[in-house]
């Protein structure tokens, strides 16, 4: 196995997220493309970014914005060519980032010719690519399971009187991974896009890619289930979460170390409990080498929740697993404002604990400036969930808008005059360029933070271990050297026993300050002390 315990790029690189219709456009059509994410290399490799996440890449009809692949080893045309892609993985490469794009084996858009050939009848070529039942006699859907976006997953077809399994939209019918030949025919997906020099995926829906091959009912929720599981009304026991997914994931985990370099899998995990979470690690690296922690995103920024989630994955992953953190991504929103509430102090200190906690951390693009959820009107919105539901609080757009690389008109992302597909937030508040200007500013202070993790292998590799701290405070010690104090408290505070030098503060008149028996922190400051 060629990813053991000993040090690697992903273990102890910062990994970013990039929204490719949101980062940069280059052909002033509005719609970010790989050619402006190649323009923006430069600053990704200034801020110290080791790898780079793009969001789905493929040819789409977007109904959900990619997640709906008409075509698996192709380029969406809004976003370029092949002979892009390869340029963008060439030039990343030069600059010393690796490229992981997004894999979307649940489910592929009703247009791929799988799902259009299997429309065309009971006996078609491609009828068991996907997962078909009949309806109750009374007509209603085969069983109780719900998309993940609203109502029933299942429609009828009525032209051979099934219904078709979807999880999520009725355009984006589940695979069936039952099937040997939808297996054989991703192994040969993921080896189309290895050859073309990526470093791996992140694959969508790691826990759902297996249904239950009998279509058991889901149990409904109780009161001792994770609140999200309360809300959903069901608890995804048979839809999502079957044991058979190890073996596609084992599977997959040949094919990745088989290519050349090894490439890994980072999965998205969308379990509520660590009892679930940690088997997608396999026996520790026979599976996914990262596999995204929801518990973590969606808890309250708040020492007491956090440490304890912390503590469990220092507690339970095996020792050759590595954690994987983040704050914000595509769907759940920005941590500037889930965990922050537009506070700039706030920001900082999520990002001091993102990227001080031992595992990898993925930044989404413009988490580096602060950037908050853009105000948008949800009766605008162009996620379908949002449309689907009517339920504003599910619109994921404000934390997919164009990346504020200036205050210009077009903000750096597009041509003056031109309107971007989905609108820019407040571009005076938050842009690329005005903090770079400022050494004071939240971009500094990101790049200050990966330097420094860069320069002390404490806070990459080093261990972990909780200090005893004041409520609302969280105090760990990273390897020998290295002790983090993050106040996420809203009142002062004062921790005893620290000493050493502060090596980077949220408030950067405070590095470099000595550190000597009583550290006082103001609300939602944290800070890094060197040689404790
Ligand atoms: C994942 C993606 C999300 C998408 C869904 C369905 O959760 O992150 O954006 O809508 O899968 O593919």
């Amino acid at each position: 196995m060629a990813q053991g315990t000993e040090t690697s790029w992903w273990r102890d690189g910062v990994l970013y997220q990039i929204y490719p219709r949101s980062f940069a456009d280059s052909n002033g059509d509005g719609v970010g493309d790989l050619r402006g994410v190649i323009a923006h290399l430069d600053h990704l490799e200034w801020l110290g970014i080791d790898g780079i996440w793009l969001n789905p890449t493929m040819p789409s009809p977007n109904d959900d914005w990619g997640y709906d692949v008409a075509d698996f080893t192709a380029v969406h045309p809004d976003l370029g060519t092949l002979e892009d892609l390869d340029e963008l993985i060439a030039e990343a490469g030069r600059r010393g980032m690796r490229v992981l794009l997004d894999l979307v084996p649940n489910h592929t858009s009703d247009r791929h010719a799988w799902f259009q050939d299997a429309l065309s009848g009971r006996d078609a070529r491609h009828r068991d690519f996907y997962v078909w039942a009949d309806p109750k006699p009374d007509g209603s859907p085969p069983n109780n399971w719900q998309s993940s976006f609203g109502g029933p997953a299942w429609t009828l077809d009525e032209a051979s009187g099934q219904c078709y399994l979807h999880m999520f939209l009725p355009t984006q019918p589940d695979l069936n991974w039952w099937n040997e030949e939808v297996r054989a025919a991703f192994d040969d997906i993921l080896r189309f896009w290895f050859e073309r020099g990526i470093a791996g995926f992140r694959i969508d829906v790691t826990h759902g890619i297996v249904n239950d091959r009998e279509l058991r009912d889901d149990p409904v929720a109780t009161p001792d289930d994770h609140p999200l599981v309360q809300a959903r009304g069901h608890q995804q026991k048979y839809s999502f979460n079957r044991p058979e997914v190890h073996d596609v994931l084992r599977r997959w985990r040949t094919v990745a170390d088989a290519a050349e370099p090894p490439s890994i899998l980072v999965g998205e995990t969308y379990v509520l409990n660590l009892e679930q979470l940690i088997p997608f690690y396999g026996q520790g690296e026979d599976q996914l080498n990262l596999a995204f922690n929801f518990l973590f995103v969606h808890a309250e920024l708040e020492a007491e929740a956090m440490r304890t989630i912390v503590e469990g994955i220092e507690e339970q992953l095996p020792a050759v697993s590595w954690p994987v953190y983040t704050g914000s991504n595509h769907d759940a929103g920005r941590l500037a404002t889930r965990w922050a509430a537009g506070d700039t102090e706030r920001a900082r200190v999520a990002l001091m604990m993102l990227l001080t906690l031992r595992g990898t951390p993925f930044l989404y693009y413009g988490d580096e400036i602060g950037l908050p959820d853009a105000p948008l009107d949800p009766a605008k919105a162009l996620d379908p969930v949002a449309r689907r539901t009517g339920d504003p609080s599910r619109n994921r757009d404000p934390c997919r808008t164009p990346m504020p690389w200036s205050a210009d008109p077009g903000a750096g992302f597009t041509e003056a005059g031109v309107e971007p597909w989905l609108p820019f937030g407040d571009t005076d508040a938050h842009n690329v360029a005005a903090q770079r200007d400022d050494a004071g500013s939240t971009l500094h202070f990101t790049r200050d933070l990966i330097a420094l993790r860069r320069a002390a292998a404490d806070l990459s590799g080093g261990r972990y271990a909780s200090l005893p701290a004041p409520e609302g405070v969280w105090a760990y010690r990273r390897g020998d050297g290295h002790v983090v104090v993050l106040n996420l408290s809203d009142a002062e505070a004062s921790v005893d026993g620290v000493e050493g030098t502060i090596a980077l503060a949220t408030d950067r008149s405070r590095d470099g300050e000595a550190v000597s028996g009583t550290l006082v922190l103001a609300p939602s400051q944290g800070v890094i002390v060197r040689g404790a």
